[in-house]
């Protein structure tokens, strides 16, 4: 039987390291469906053109061509051949993924691309609109949530890990700013499916977060 994952939520919630652990514990690929934005926005960049320019970035976005592939359950995208992964998971770079992400011609290009992905399956798809969007027919919906607060501790503890020197206010800020914009967009906008089990990891660990949901995969579906 075919495995399908579906897990939303907002910005630094902890989807990722959750849905990673999901498909190695499956033996199935993971997805994030928002690098496929980081993608373009980086393209869109990379070109000096303004990611709220709408007519601009869909020229880029109807030009572009989606490859895969997979590695250690995890699959990675390339936009026109190259997997920009190193340059796409900064701060301008989410920012500008917001915006591209909010512009419904081209968004709608890309959610086409992830709607493959879903019906494929053997996939844990993570982003903001997979169990209302892209796989509202995935038997395994999660949304996990967070204070914006929790959210930005642990971006700041990342970040000092890996070497740098965030401002916390700037960080919380930002975190804030991306939540009104994925939330209030027209198209897909950032909310829980009706029959997602919503998980608030405000003050839970992340096996915590992992064996409530492998509890509800297993009991109620595989
Ligand atoms: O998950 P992320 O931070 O890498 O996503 C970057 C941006 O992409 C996010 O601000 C909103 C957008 N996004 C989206 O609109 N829909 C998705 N399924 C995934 C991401």
């Amino acid at each position: 039987m075919s495995k399908l994952i579906a897990i939303d939520g907002p910005a630094g919630v902890g989807k990722s390291s959750v849905g990673k652990a999901l498909a190695k514990k499956f033996e199935i690929n993971f997805f994030s469906t928002g690098e496929m934005y980081r993608c373009l926005a980086w393209k869109v960049l990379e070109q000096g053109i303004d990611p709220q320019d709408e007519k601009a970035v869909l020229e880029i976005a109807q030009k572009v061509k989606w490859t895969y592939q997979a590695q250690d359950n995890v699959l990675k995208v390339y936009i026109d051949g190259i997997c920009p992964l190193d340059k796409i998971h900064n701060e301008e770079v989410g920012r500008a993924a917001s915006k591209v992400s909010a512009i419904p011609a081209a968004r709608i290009l890309i959610m086409d691309e992830q709607k493959k992905l879903a019906h494929l399956g053997n996939i844990v798809l993570e982003g903001r609109d997979i169990g209302t969007q892209i796989a509202p027919f995935s038997k395994v919906k999660i949304y996990l949530t967070a204070s914006a607060k929790a959210r930005a501790d642990r971006r700041v503890k990342q970040l000092k890990e890996a070497g740098q020197n965030p401002v916390y206010e700037e960080i919380l800020a930002s975190i804030i700013s991306r939540d009104e914009r994925d939330s209030n967009r027209k198209i897909a906008p950032l909310k829980p499916a009706e029959d997602a089990l919503i998980i608030d990891t405000s003050d839970l660990t992340l096996e915590e977060v992992i064996n409530k949901v492998l509890e509800v995969a297993t009991k109620n579906v595989w």
